[in-house]
């Protein structure tokens, strides 16, 4: 080495170094490679550099500089090679004969699944399917429905005007009157849909969502048929111990009216079986004669009921999810636990 020059040297090393770094097959031979170039005593580099007294002095400086490059290089290969080996390695406890997993080629949407469920249950009692316009106007979202453009639901706080009398539909009712103008009885149709409301976005609120709305008329339907009916959809969609509670309530376009709560049995992780609270499912009711006749039946020979229900607020209460946001986001992750 003393007849060559130090810095062509000192780049030998470097490659040379760079070469063994490289092919070190673990951190054994690693250790070795760095004692080999960068080791305090008899690194050839560390020679380098304690040779420098022997150097002219006007050699020095660039000599120095060189060498101080190059076992930063080093240094820095070897750390970079270290984090290679820092991965776990097989071990014997993994099987490999394992087949590898199948890339996930998507699912139906839960709150798509909650509304194909509803659905076939009630395609299963002898109902059809029935859809509307999301854009609908004042008359068949609110006044056919026997609601006066001056009660607080038809109120523009809450809904989402287009242009004047042309609105998106706050609910799937007008379906309803729709479908009663399309057909004569007897009717049996359930009709799930987008609504919009003016809500602001939050774990219970969003200012579109979906419901699905069911609309029975018929010569001599009962409140025995509408509370029949209504609970053995609810035994079958919730199991078979699913007990259920009609609620008076109030909506303008059924008399009575009812709110519609389940108390569901879940087994918990324990295996033991508990009750849940009381669930509201869905508003519902004996369709009032006043709609019947707007429709341009005879509200004394036909009488009717009607229920309209929110599919994402069912499929958070029946998987637990407890943000109706996260049904929005799509996160496939999320989305990915509900694969059927
Ligand atoms: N349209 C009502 C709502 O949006 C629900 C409902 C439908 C109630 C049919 C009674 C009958 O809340």
């Amino acid at each position: 080495m003393t007849d060559t020059n130090p810095i062509d040297a000192l780049r030998g090393l470097e490659t040379e170094a760079l070469a063994a770094i490289a092919e070190a097959p673990d951190t054994e031979a690693l250790e070795r490679a760095r004692v080999t170039f960068l080791g305090r005593g008899d690194g050839r580099i560390s020679t380098i550099l304690r040779g420098l007294g022997r150097l002219a002095p006007e050699e020095r400086p660039a000599v120095g500089q060189e060498a101080n490059r190059v076992k930063g290089v080093v240094a820095e290969a070897l750390e970079e090679r270290k984090r290679v080996f820092l991965v776990p390695r097989s071990t014997a406890s993994e099987d490999l004969t394992l087949p590898s997993r199948s890339p996930w080629r998507g699912g139906l949407h839960p709150i798509t699944q909650a509304v194909d469920e509803i659905w076939h249950i009630f395609r299963d009692l002898g109902f059809t399917r029935a859809r509307g316009p999301e854009a609908d106007t004042e008359w068949y979202n609110f006044e056919a429905l026997n609601t006066p453009l001056d009660h607080p639901a038809a109120d523009e706080q809450d809904t989402l005007y287009l242009v004047d009398s042309v609105l998106l539909r706050s609910h799937t009712s007008p379906v309803q009157m729709r479908t009663m103008e399309a057909h004569e009885p007897p009717i049996r149709i359930i009709a799930p849909g987008w609504v919009y409301r003016r809500d602001t976005y939050d774990a219970t609120h969003s200012p579109a969502f979906m419901q699905v709305e069911g609309l029975v008329i018929d010569e001599g339907v009962t409140f025995v048929d509408f509370k029949a009916t209504l609970a053995e959809f609810a035994r079958r969609y919730w199991g078979p111990d699913t007990q259920v509670r009609f609620r008076p309530s109030f909506f303008p376009f059924t008399e009575p009216s009812a709110e519609v709560d389940v108390k569901r049995i879940v087994t918990g992780p324990d295996g033991t079986r508990e009750e849940t609270d009381w669930l509201e499912i869905m508003g519902a009711g004996m369709v009032d004669p006043a709609v019947i006749e707007n429709a341009g039946y005879d509200a004394e020979r036909y009488t009717g009921w009607a229920f309209g229900m929110g599919p994402a607020r069912i499929a958070m209460l029946k998987h637990g999810v407890d943000d109706l946001r996260t049904f929005f986001e799509n996160d496939v992750r999320f989305l990915a636990e509900f694969a059927t």
